[in-house]
């Protein structure tokens, strides 16, 4: 005979409990879900409609975890061992064929619905413009430890470390990488997709009017040593200031960064921020910060300050033997080391004569 067991609640009014906690901490997760700003300032059209999204999948996944954590908490509670009841055996359970019904069909209906949003979504982000609008490419190409882009405005290409974008006009991608895997990001536009040597991917986005200002661009998959440093800035302009930025990039360009390569004088100043586009040696401005030259980045140590009183040998074995000495506070191997490859050794000499000269004013 088993024994006489303390008698549980009734079960009616435990499950009223239950229905009473649970429409309350539904309430509160779905309200605390949506006041936390979770993701950085929206500034892509596509960023309006995944944020959406999120927030009708905290709609739909809050009710379905409290609804489990209640379950399982009040089981807990309610059907717990009390003393005497060690050898207790509990009643025998037979299957319900409604029951199995209901948990099947109900969580398939939610997510066919789920996965269909999503879909639409998905085919909303990344419909190209409508025929008549034109739309812009970019190529972006990432490699160890720096992103470049190239544009082709008006027929003219030109390239430049850091992305440079009108509000209001798509914008189409093309993404490639030189060596590993990295991951092109924008956070503030929400979009990222890997760079993946030996293939194209792609997305597109469209700056949304209140974008205009800089937003940052994130390598999103590890990388090497300076993936952390593998960090650039898109630049949302207004039209006329875009128009004005390509114009000056287009006109620059005439005496172009390899000039020695064509007889000229080398304009050192244009490799330092543009590279050497023939033999694709990045540019010196991707990675750091030089007043003369305009640019800001950080992920090298700022010339202005670790060039000055030095003298043209120490600048001159900093480019070609990047490793010999390292700022403090910067690791070794970020730097690429085959600079006396992809420059003339006269373009080294210009560049350690007009580094020497601007950081020694
Ligand atoms: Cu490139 Cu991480």
């Amino acid at each position: 005979m088993p024994q006489e067991s303390t008698p549980r609640r009734e079960s009616k009014r435990t499950v009223q409990q239950m229905v009473v906690v649970g429409v309350i901490a539904t309430a509160a997760g779905i309200a605390l879900g949506l006041s936390i700003h979770w993701f950085p300032k929206a500034a892509s059209t596509q960023a309006d409609k995944i944020d959406t999204l999120w927030d009708v999948l905290i709609i739909a996944t809050v009710p379905i975890f409290v609804l489990v954590a209640v379950i399982v908490l009040f089981s807990i509670l309610e059907f717990r061992m009390r003393p005497g009841e060690e050898n207790l055996d509990g009643p025998p359970i037979h299957g319900s064929t409604r029951l199995e019904v209901i948990w099947t069909a109900v969580p398939a209906i939610l997510i066919i619905g789920l996965v269909t949003y999503a879909y639409i979504v998905l085919h909303d982000i990344e419909k190209a413009p409508a025929a008549g609008n034109p739309e812009r490419h970019v190529a972006v190409t990432g490699q160890q430890f720096t992103w470049s882009f190239e544009y082709n405005e008006g027929g003219k290409k030109f390239t430049d470390a850091q992305l440079y974008l009108p509000v209001g006009e798509s914008v189409k991608f093309d993404v490639r990488s030189k060596d590993v895997i990295h991951d092109f990001w924008v956070p503030d536009f929400r979009m990222k997709i890997d760079a993946v040597p030996g293939i194209t991917t792609h997305y597109r986005i469209t700056p949304k009017p209140n974008a205009i200002g800089d937003h940052d661009i994130v390598c999103a998959e590890l990388c090497g040593l300076g993936h952390a440093y593998m960090r650039q800035t898109a630049h949302v302009l207004s039209k006329p200031a875009f128009d004005a930025w390509v114009k000056k990039k287009t006109t620059s360009a005439k005496a172009p960064a390899g000039g020695a390569a064509k007889g000229g004088a080398v304009d050192a100043k244009a490799i330092f921020t543009q590279g050497n586009p023939d033999t694709s040696a990045t540019a010196c401005g991707t990675c750091h910060t030089l007043a003369d030259a305009g640019t800001t980045a950080t992920t090298g140590p700022d010339l202005d300050k670790v060039l000055k009183g030095k003298d043209a040998a120490f600048i001159k074995q900093s480019i070609l033997q990047p490793n010999a000495v390292i700022a403090p506070g910067y690791q070794p191997d970020i730097m690429p080391t085959n600079f006396g490859d992809t420059l003339s050794a006269q373009q080294v000499d210009a560049l350690v004569q007009y580094l020497s000269k601007v950081t020694n004013k």
